[in-house]
């Protein structure tokens, strides 16, 4: 074939359609590498795959209607591109190729609602739309689990960021009015009901996204395997900082240095935050679950070190108003956006003067995302 162009998507006969979206995450950030807890769901705002088979052997066409760009590759010649958005397909295909999966040519149109860096996780949705698209247009019958696994590892191995499951796992298995309380160490989850009326999710989006985010977020990750290793010195049966509490930590301090002991201190409270959450969703306690967002805030922000200026503004101005019970920075960090429990009366009005506020203060504008727990991917044929 010769070079790829729009005309050769005309008139597509669509033989599957999938429907892959974008996560939130309450409460639980940067635990799930450390086989913690973590408490997201999917969202009302997703991206969209029609498939079909191609009759060739081994050519693959992908258009990417945001980009309005095309990726064109051969099975037998997958390695990893320049180009950021296509690593997401081509690391997902290779891993179905390393099992030796039946895959032929295949076409495909991609078009995304979700705004790229903002921490809703755009890159697992893309990953994991084309892992569930694959694995059906094929017939491959891999579990759900195994699809999760493959977008994961797509993102190490071709994008080159240590991610944990959470994206990939709330983008799949996330159901309709539920928040889903993963946990990453045996990888089963409980479903949470979610009904906080009159209160809502709210997303503000700095709209910037910090260019350390995948270099510090590996940094992390070292970090917190490093605070292991010495703590397994004392403690052997320790795996990970989910097998260590903060009587442990503290027994430990003079042997951690000073930023390893805030890491693995935020990590150890963010887990316990975790729990303190569900239980408060339970009794319908929306107050407290408020408070544990600020808190993990701050432990975000001064233990982890993984927040930024525009986030820290975003959540100290919540704090003043009393229809607002919490907010938090949302995702890896350095940008993206912040989660606000809200009350639905005052959406309106806070969407006004937060964003009055921010652009003020930086020049930048806000976008304001209101959010609703869904359903993970589902596919049409
Ligand atoms: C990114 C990663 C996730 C998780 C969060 C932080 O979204 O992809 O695995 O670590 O950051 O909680």
């Amino acid at each position: 074939m010769g070079t790829l162009n729009k005309d050769y998507f005309d008139n597509f006969e669509t033989e599957l359609t999938v429907f892959s979206p974008g996560r939130i995450n309450l409460i639980g950030e940067h635990t799930d590498y450390n086989d913690g807890f973590v408490l997201p769901t999917a969202i009302d705002k997703k991206i969209s795959f029609s498939f079909r088979k191609n009759n060739t052997a081994e050519t693959c066409n992908v258009y990417s209607k945001n980009f309005d760009a095309f990726l064109q590759f051969q099975l037998s010649k997958i390695s990893p591109s320049t180009i950021e958005w296509e690593n997401y397909i081509l690391g997902v295909i290779d891993e179905f190729l390393k099992r030796n999966a039946s895959i032929t040519g295949f076409d495909c149109i991609i078009h995304s609602e979700l705004p790229i860096g903002a921490g809703i996780s755009s890159s697992a949705a893309l990953e994991c739309g084309t892992a569930i698209g694959v694995n059906s247009l094929f017939n491959l019958q891999f579990s759900s689990k195994d699809l999760i696994t493959f977008s994961r590892d797509a993102e190490h191995n071709f994008v080159g960021t240590k991610c944990g499951v959470m994206d990939q796992f709330a983008v799949v298995m996330s159901e309709k009015d539920h928040l889903l309380l993963l946990d990453c160490k045996t990888l089963t989850h409980e479903l949470i009901p979610f009904n906080f009326s009159p209160y809502k999710l709210l997303l503000v989006n700095t709209n910037i996204s910090h260019n350390l985010a995948s270099s510090e977020y590996n940094k992390r990750r070292e970090e917190c395997e490093l605070g292991v290793k010495i703590i397994q010195q004392n403690y052997p049966e320790v795996t990970s900082l989910r097998d260590v509490n903060l009587d442990m930590l503290n027994s430990l301090k003079s042997d951690l240095n000073e930023t390893i002991y805030q890491r693995c201190n935020y990590v150890i409270s963010e887990n316990i935050r975790v729990k303190q959450a569900v239980k408060s969703i339970k009794e319908n306690d929306l107050n407290s679950l408020g408070m544990l967002m600020y808190a993990s805030h701050e432990g975000l922000r001064n233990s982890y070190d993984v927040s930024c200026p525009e986030l820290d503004f975003l959540v100290d101005f919540s704090k003043s108003y009393q229809l607002v019970l919490g907010a938090r920075m949302m995702g890896g960090g350095f940008g993206g956006c912040t989660i606000h429990l809200i009350h639905q009366d005052f959406i309106d009005e806070y969407t006004e003067v937060v964003s009055t506020a921010y652009l003020k203060q930086f020049g930048i504008k806000a976008s304001i995302i209101g959010v609703n727990p869904c359903q993970g991917c589902f596919t049409q044929s």
